[in-house]
C-alpha cells in the first residue's frame, strides 16, 4: 500500500490558495509571502501533500539561526561552551490544515525537520521554534522541546535527543558525517 502523505520542497506548481489551519496570519504568509523568501533564500518550505487528492494537508519552514547561549535552558547550557550564540536551525512556522488536524502529521513535519537538519552538512546544535500561543508551545514540549528560562515560546530541540529518538543507533561519526569524506574520486 502506497503512503497516504509525501513530504517535499514547496514549488510553484502547489496549489496553495485553499490551505487553512486556522490560525490566519500561518496561512495568509504560506499563500503570499514563502514564495518570496524561498527565492531570496531567507528561507526553505516543506509541504505534506495528499497522496490521493494532491491537496497540501501541511507546511513548515526552515532556516539556519543563531541561539543567544543564554538563552538556553540552564539544563542544555551545563554541557556547552562558553560561546556567546551557539548554531541553530529555525521552524518559522507549521501548520496543518484543519481537514488534516489529529493524524500525526505535526509530529510528521517535526520529524521531516529534524531529519532534513541532521543531514544538512553544517553542525547544528538544536531546533528552535517561536509557539504563537500557549497552545502551539504545549504542542512542542510535548514533543521535547525544552522551553528558554528566560523567553517561555521560545523552545529548542537538541539534535542529539531527535538523533536518538529518529535515527539507528551508530557510531556518532557515522551520523555526522566527520571520518567518512576520507577518498574522493574527480573527474
Ligand atoms: C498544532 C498543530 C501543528 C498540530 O498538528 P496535528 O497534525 O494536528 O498534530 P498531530 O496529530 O501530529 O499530533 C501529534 C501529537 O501531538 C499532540 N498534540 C497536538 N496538538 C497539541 C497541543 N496543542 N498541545 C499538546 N499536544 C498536542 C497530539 O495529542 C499527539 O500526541 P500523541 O502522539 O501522544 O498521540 C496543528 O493543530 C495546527 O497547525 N494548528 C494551527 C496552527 C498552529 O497553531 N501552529 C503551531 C506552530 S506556530
Amino acid at each position: 500500500m502506497s503512503a497516504p502523505f509525501r513530504l517535499e520542497a514547496l514549488t510553484e506548481a502547489h496549489d496553495r490558495a485553499a490551505f487553512a489551519c486556522g490560525e490566519e496570519p500561518l496561512d495568509r504568509y504560506f499563500q503570499t509571502q514563502v514564495s518570496q523568501d524561498i527565492r531570496r533564500n531567507i528561507t526553505n518550505c516543506f509541504v505534506a501533500i495528499e497522496a490521493a487528492s494532491g491537496l497540501i494537508a501541511a507546511y513548515y519552514t526552515l532556516a539556519a539561526a543563531s541561539i543567544p547561549t543564554p538563552d538556553l535552558p540552564p539544563e542544555l547550557t551545563k554541557k556547552l561552551p562558553r560561546y556567546p550564540a551557539i548554531p541553530a536551525v529555525r521552524i518559522g512556522r507549521l501548520a496543518v490544515d484543519q481537514r488534516f488536524q489529529g493524524r500525526g502529521l505535526g509530529a510528521a513535519l517535526l520529524a521531516d525537520a529534524a531529519l532534513r537538519t541532521l543531514a544538512a552538512g553544517p553542525a547544528v546544535y538544536a531546533l528552535v521554534v517561536e509557539a504563537k500561543n500557549e497552545a502551539a508551545a504545549a504542542f512542542y514540549r510535548h514533543h521535547g522541546f525544552l522551553p528558554s528560562a528566560s523567553h517561555p515560546r521560545t523552545l529548542f530541540l537538541p539534535l542529539a535527543t531527535a538523533a536518538k529518538a529518529l535515527l539507528p543507533p551508530r557510531p556518532a561519526w557515522t551520523r555526522t558525517g566527520r571520518g567518512q569524506a576520507d577518498i574522493f574520486v574527480f573527474g
